[in-house]
């Protein structure tokens, strides 16, 4: 028996009160975890319910998904099982006083937990043109009589109206933050994949800028700029010659000329767009090549005249060129990536952002390992 029935239901005024509490919350979040469990919570309150869960559909309709916690795995279920997946397949919402009188009910993850599943109640979410998108489900009122009442109902239906039109834009949002992400990284990748590297060169740099730059201190915003920016710091290298790119071996002085031209061509396209992204990558481009020494190319900038984020990526992108194989070298092992940081501190690299590289980094081999190459051997 679920115990602590020792609740009551919300007077009009506690309803109003809790759902202007929940507004500005749920309207000011951009993120899907985190809006699930607001309205999970929301759900909860208003129906005082024990539990209470959103189930979103996926996009090829076979799976329920939640999150109970940010940050915690979700959890799936096939979205033919259970009361939620039958709510979302007939469009109508469930109520029921006692599952175990059911024979719907599936007693499996109860006897699993230990958790005793009384009354429920399930109410599909529809978005903005009518499609069952998930459901609302609650379990176990913590009234005394313990059942879920008609009221209830209409207060799930009156949640699920309201998340459905939020969590749609949400996910369009989102739809459109990835698909941005993608390309972006894609355009990285495709100038670094015509060389031996499979494109995670992009990606752990753009990890490692991350890191940098949170021990920085910079914002979450500049943060996130520098993390879709710095993946394109060698679009430039398209226009590079694959008998340089490619070349096995040590580039002569004058490959090596052809090669430095990667800086500038990255510049010229990327600053077409008057984007913010692209021209912050563009500065990233121009600039990664500098050395805080005034030794670098191609303007031979010194110091602080050279941008904050250009100085970042140098110490991202040589470090990933070091801790990996490349066409031209092999790996290094990590104590002469070291020792190379701590030489080069104040003459390659901005003595502070090599610094923090040097004092975090297991952090910076975590990310080489887990964004690891794994090669294609033959013709590339
Ligand atoms: P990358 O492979 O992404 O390397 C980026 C930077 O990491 C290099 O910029 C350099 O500062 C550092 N780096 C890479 N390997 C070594 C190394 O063995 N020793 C030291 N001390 N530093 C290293 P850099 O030199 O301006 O090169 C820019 C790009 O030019 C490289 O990007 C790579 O695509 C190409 N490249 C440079 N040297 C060679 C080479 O000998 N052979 C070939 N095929 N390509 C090269
Ligand atoms: C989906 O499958 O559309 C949901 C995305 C997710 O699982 O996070
Ligand atoms: C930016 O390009 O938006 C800032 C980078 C810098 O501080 O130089
Ligand atoms: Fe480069
Ligand atoms: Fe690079």
């Amino acid at each position: 028996m679920v115990d602590l029935q020792m609740k009551r239901d919300l007077t009009t005024q506690e309803v109003l009160d809790l759902l202007f509490s929940y507004t500005p919350k749920i309207a000011g979040e951009k993120d899907i975890d985190r809006l699930l469990i607001l309205m999970a919570n929301l759900g909860r309150e208003l129906v005082v319910a024990d539990r209470c869960t959103l189930w979103l559909l996926s996009n090829d309709g076979q799976t329920l998904w939640t999150r109970v916690a940010h940050g915690v795995p979700e959890i799936r279920m096939p979205a033919d099982k259970g009361f939620a997946g039958e709510a979302v397949r007939t469009g109508e919402p469930i109520i029921i006083k006692d599952a175990y009188e059911d024979s719907r009910f599936n007693r499996e993850i109860d006897l699993e937990t230990g958790y005793r599943t009384q009354a429920m109640m399930v109410m599909p979410i529809r978005t903005n043109d009518g499609r069952v998108m998930g459901a609302f489900q609650a379990i176990n009122k913590m009234t005394p009589d313990g059942g879920f009442t008609q009221k209830d109902l209409e207060h799930l239906n009156l949640t699920a109206t309201y998340s459905g039109k939020t969590l749609e834009s949400a996910m369009l949002y989102e739809e459109v933050e990835v698909t941005q992400r993608d390309a972006i990284y894609m355009l990285g990748e495709l100038a670094e994949s015509r060389s031996r590297e499979t494109g995670n060169h992009v990606k752990r740099v753009a990890e490692y800028c991350a890191l940098l730059g949170k021990y920085l201190g910079l914002s979450v915003a500049d943060i996130d700029l520098l993390k879709l920016a710095s993946p394109m710091h060698d679009a430039g290298k398209v226009a590079t010659p694959d008998a340089i790119l490619k070349k096995p071996g040590r580039l002569t002085e004058e490959e090596m000329e052809t090669m430095k031209l990667h800086t500038e061509e990255g510049r010229m396209v990327l600053s077409r767009s008057v984007k913010r992204i692209f021209q912050t990558a563009a500065e990233i481009a121009i600039t990664h090549h500098e050395k805080w020494n005034g030794k670098g190319y191609p303007k031979g900038l010194a110091g602080e005249d050279i941008p904050l984020f250009g100085r970042i990526v140098a110490v991202a992108d040589v470090f990933d060129a070091l801790s990996n194989d490349r066409c031209y070298k092999k790996a290094w092992p990590i104590e002469k990536v070291a020792q190379l940081f701590q030489e080069e501190l104040g003459l390659h690299f901005d003595p502070k952002i090599g610094q923090i590289l040097l004092d975090h980094l297991p952090e910076f081999v975590q990310i080489n390992f887990i964004f690891r190459d794994t090669f294609v051997e033959g013709p590339h």
